[in-house]
Parts: C-alpha cells; structure tokens; sequence
C-alpha cells in the first residue's frame, strides 16, 4: 500500500487548492497510482507496503520516502493504518494546521465491487477508515488488475494507468467543482464513494467510459467453497447469492455496479459507515425480541 499527500492546485481552476492524501495497497511503484500523482502537480507524499519489497531490506526503518522524491513514503503496515499514518502523522508535516480535504485510494489494480469485496478490500479499507476520521473519501478500484511498475508506462493516453488517472481526475473534478472546501465539506460526514473503472488494455475496445451512478447491492457475488473433484481441497468461487443483494439502501433505481463496471461504464456508488439497520426494519425486530426476552434482560 501506500499513501501520498498532494496538493491538488493545477486541477482545480476557481475554488481553493485542495489538500489530499493518495493511498493504496498495490506498492509506491504501481503505474495506476504513480499516473495519477503525476496528474496533481504539487507535492506529494506516499507511504507503501509492498515497495518494502523492492527497496528495503529486512530490518529498514518502518517508514521512509523515495530517494528520489522526498516527498514520496512508503509505510509499512496495512492499508488502514498507512492512511491514518498519513492523516496523523505526514499530513500536519505537509498541510501545517490546514485540514485534509479529500483522501483518495487507489487506483486498485483490481476492481472492488459488492457488499463483500467492500469489506474485504484494502483500497475501499483505507477509504473508510478515512471516513470514519471525518474525511470525505474515495476509493478508485480499476478493472485492469495487471501488478506493473510506474517505470511501465508507456506515456501514451491509451496506457490502461493513463486511462485510469483520466477518471480519477475528472471524477475529483466533479466533487470538488465550486465547492470552496473552507466553507463546506466535499461530501457528508460518515459518506464516502466507491468507483469501479472499467477494464482498460490493448484490444478492449473501451478508453473514456460515462460514469453511471450505481448502488453496491444487484449482481454483486459473495464467496462460496466447493471441493475440486481432483484434489479434494475447497476452491473459492464467487456466488451471486440473495443476502449480498438484498437492496436496503441506497438509490433502489440505481443498477448495481458490479455488472455496470463490467461493461465500458465507471460505476459511482456512495456509500455510509453507518451499519446499523434502518429503523423501520430495526424497530419491528426489537419489538419481537422484547416480547420473547425475559424483561430484565433488555430495556
Ligand atoms: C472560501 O471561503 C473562505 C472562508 O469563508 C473565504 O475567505 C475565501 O475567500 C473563499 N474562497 C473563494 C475562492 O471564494
Ligand atoms: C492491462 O494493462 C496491461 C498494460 O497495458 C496490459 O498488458 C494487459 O493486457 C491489460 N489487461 C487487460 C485484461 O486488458
Ligand atoms: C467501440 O465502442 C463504441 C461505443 O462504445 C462503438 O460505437 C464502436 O463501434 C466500437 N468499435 C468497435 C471496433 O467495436
């Protein structure tokens, strides 16, 4: 993983600059995420797992930056924790007292979608746990799952990462477009956002898909476990089952976006940390089990 900090000013013509931290779990050096801090021009700041791997040996400091840009990190810890480092720790190096405006995650090599994989990711982990700080965040999970450094990229528009950080860009653009940030938030408290890019690669016929608003329920799959016939050990698959759709929030009309982002369209869900049921649903259940509990044990 790694988290970056980055001043967001050559993106954003009218209102203020826009402090914000990059993150994600794919190591400092993916092309998806080195892409797109090139597109927010300013400085930036990172902190990754993974490039542990390539550019320290066992025993190196926890933390460090690129030597080749100091205000690149790589943090060693999950994606949750990397991002939290860089709220409470890189960000008053970087942002003095101003606050952070928005923390970005990803682009994931990989798409996130459903219920399931939203409480298992380590892009949409560090988007929540941001949110759950009372930063307005987003995750960005690209369909193009390819593990490829930054040093890969071939320049070109068409390169899947370019494709990728254009998304980003426009999508940031579009949250941050005349909100002046020292006035108002970029999205509610406890609200975050969940993007799922298309897959983009040579012979994909598919480079600036619309963006559709979706929800994470409809089509999204849960794991199953069968046993292969053959070795007889259990085998994960994905199975589209009832409970990871139920539709209890959300906008009901919205399609879904595991099925949205598998054809050329960048799914936009918004989701809450908020898990607790509705009411409506939660107060009838209460209502039962008062009945049936003996009085002392509940209120
Ligand atoms: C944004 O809001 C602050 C605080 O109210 C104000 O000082 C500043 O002028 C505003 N910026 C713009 C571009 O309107
Ligand atoms: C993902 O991008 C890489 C780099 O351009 C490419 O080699 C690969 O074929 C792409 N994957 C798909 C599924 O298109
Ligand atoms: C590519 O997709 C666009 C619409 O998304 C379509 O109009 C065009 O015909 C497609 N081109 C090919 C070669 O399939």
């Amino acid at each position: 993983m790694w988290t970056s900090i980055a001043s967001l000013l050559a993106l954003l013509s009218s209102s203020a600059a826009l402090n914000i931290i990059l993150t994600n779990d794919d190591s400092w050096a993916s092309a998806n995420i080195r892409r797109w801090a090139r597109r927010a021009p300013s400085r930036v700041s990172a902190a990754d797992t993974m490039s542990m791997r390539f550019i320290a040996d066992v025993g190196a400091p926890y933390f460090g930056h690129d030597v080749k840009n100091p205000d690149l990190f790589y943090f060693n810890g999950t994606p949750a924790a990397a991002v939290v480092f860089g709220i409470d720790i890189l960000a008053p190096i970087h942002f003095g007292s101003n606050p952070i405006d928005l923390v970005v995650s990803g682009p994931n090599e990989g798409q996130n979608n459903g219920p399931f994989t939203f409480t298992l990711s380590g892009t949409v982990g560090a988007t929540y746990t941001a949110v759950e700080r009372g930063i307005p965040a987003v995750a960005f999970s690209a369909g193009n799952g390819t593990h490829r450094s930054f040093t890969t990229n071939t320049g070109d528009t068409s390169d899947p990462a370019n494709l990728a950080a254009q998304v980003v860009v426009n999508i940031v653009r579009a949250l941050s477009n005349n909100v002046n940030v020292s006035q108002e938030r970029l999205l509610p408290l406890g609200i975050g956002m969940s993007v799922n890019i298309p897959t983009f690669g040579p012979g994909i016929n598919c480079t600036s898909p619309p963006s559709t608003f979706t929800r994470l329920t409809g089509g999204a799959t849960v794991n199953q476990i069968t046993l292969d016939p053959t070795t007889g050990f259990p085998v994960a698959n994905n199975l589209e089952a009832r409970g990871v759709n139920a539709n209890i929030n959300g906008v009901r009309d919205d399609p879904g976006e595991t099925p949205t982002s598998a054809g050329c369209e960048t799914a936009v869900s918004i989701f809450s940390v908020d898990y607790d049921a509705p009411e409506r649903i939660a107060v009838p259940i209460q209502r039962r089990l008062r009945k049936n509990i003996r009085a002392d044990n509940l209120p």
